[in-house]
């Protein structure tokens, strides 16, 4: 395998060749991927109308990072490491109203503000305790009730939902309930960046998609490049906007309908493995529509169906790399030159 290929994508789209597919058959260029993109990356964590607990502990890109926090959900709203600091055993392992954070082992005691207000048998231990001892909190961000969390980030995630906020005007954001049901989970023998290039782009939607392009005017498709983020337009025969699709880098898809939103999050298990998961939240009153021929459930089976072929494609050893339509594709060639700017 040629790991030691250097991605490098041409800012200029009419001249640039698609990543190569290298990208999606190395191990290490995974592995780099999980470090430089994932481990700094924005990630969502829960909506907080959907919880009832004061403690929500929760894993930081779960099945592939598997970083243990705890959400505090009072007044004082933050993040925690749900990692105790003596030796590393797990701190709170299901939803509660606790006031303080036990650990099981040895029976330190933190506050929920992740200082160290207990311990037994560290007599005579010099400097101690000292911050260190504390449990480190993590960068948040709430927007109308729905919380992300990163570690390290330098999007500024603000600037996306500031674009949402002024897109959306009258969207009652606040209205927006979950709704486990209508939710759904894939697993997919496919490569994470692939089922984010399919969603990147238009182009493919009269192909298809016959049902969403029938509900569509496809000629008004846009695409508009944010910072960090992609955000696709489609308006329907009545030239009203049918959905604002909004991607955030690298796997957060925010979809804002008339009834509501879903949320896709998707999360590589292994180079070949990954987890999309759909997140519906219709506004009070109204419900997901199904099984039409433009439903979520059906477009999400097209799109599995062409993504795992692209699968199978790109293995081949007479495939590298294409080029880019400079009208549809934009949004995927701004994904890859994210790409290649973070692998650097
Ligand atoms: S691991 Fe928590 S007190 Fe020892
Ligand atoms: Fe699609």
């Amino acid at each position: 395998m040629k790991d030691n290929f250097k991605i490098s994508i041409d800012k200029d789209i009419s001249v640039a060749q698609t990543i190569p597919s290298f990208f999606y058959k190395s191990d290490s260029i995974f592995y780099k991927t999980v470090d430089n993109i994932f481990n700094n990356s924005w990630q969502f964590v829960v909506n907080r109308n959907s919880i009832n607990h004061k403690l929500y502990p929760f894993y930081f890109m779960e099945g592939l990072i598997d970083d243990p926090y705890v959400l505090i959900n009072d007044d004082d709203f933050k993040i925690l490491s749900n990692v105790c600091t003596h030796r590393a055993a797990l701190l709170c392992s299901k939803k509660s109203n606790g006031k303080t954070i036990k650990c099981n082992y040895h029976g330190r005691v933190f506050n929920l503000n992740g200082k160290l207000i207990k311990h037994y048998g560290f007599e005579g231990v010099k400097n101690f305790p000292s911050k260190k001892d504390d449990l480190i909190k993590i960068n948040h961000f709430n927007w109308n009730d729905f919380i992300f969390c990163s570690k390290f980030s330098t999007i500024d995630i603000s600037k996306i939902f500031d674009d949402i906020n002024s897109r959306l005007v009258n969207y009652k954001f606040q209205d927006l309930l979950y709704n486990k049901e209508e939710s759904n989970t894939y697993i997919v023998d496919i490569h994470w960046a692939l089922y984010c290039e399919n969603y990147l782009e238009g182009f493919h939607v009269p192909f298809v998609h016959k049902g969403l392009n029938n509900d569509i005017d496809y000629s008004s498709y846009d695409t508009i490049i944010l910072d960090s983020a992609v955000l696709q337009l489609a308006k329907d025969k009545n030239n009203k906007i049918y959905a604002y699709y909004y991607w955030i880098f690298p796997n957060i898809m925010l979809n804002f309908y008339d009834w509501g939103l879903s949320i896709n999050i998707i999360t590589p298990l292994t180079k070949n493995k990954t987890r999309i998961k759909f997140l519906s939240f219709p506004k009070k009153g109204m419900t997901q529509p199904k099984d039409i021929p433009a439903g979520i459930n059906v477009v999400e089976e097209e799109d599995q169906k062409i993504v795992k072929s692209v699968q199978k494609g790109i293995q081949s050893s007479n495939y590298i790399s294409g080029r880019y339509s400079v009208k549809h594709e934009k949004g995927i060639h701004y994904f890859h030159s994210l790409i290649s700017d973070y692998l650097e």
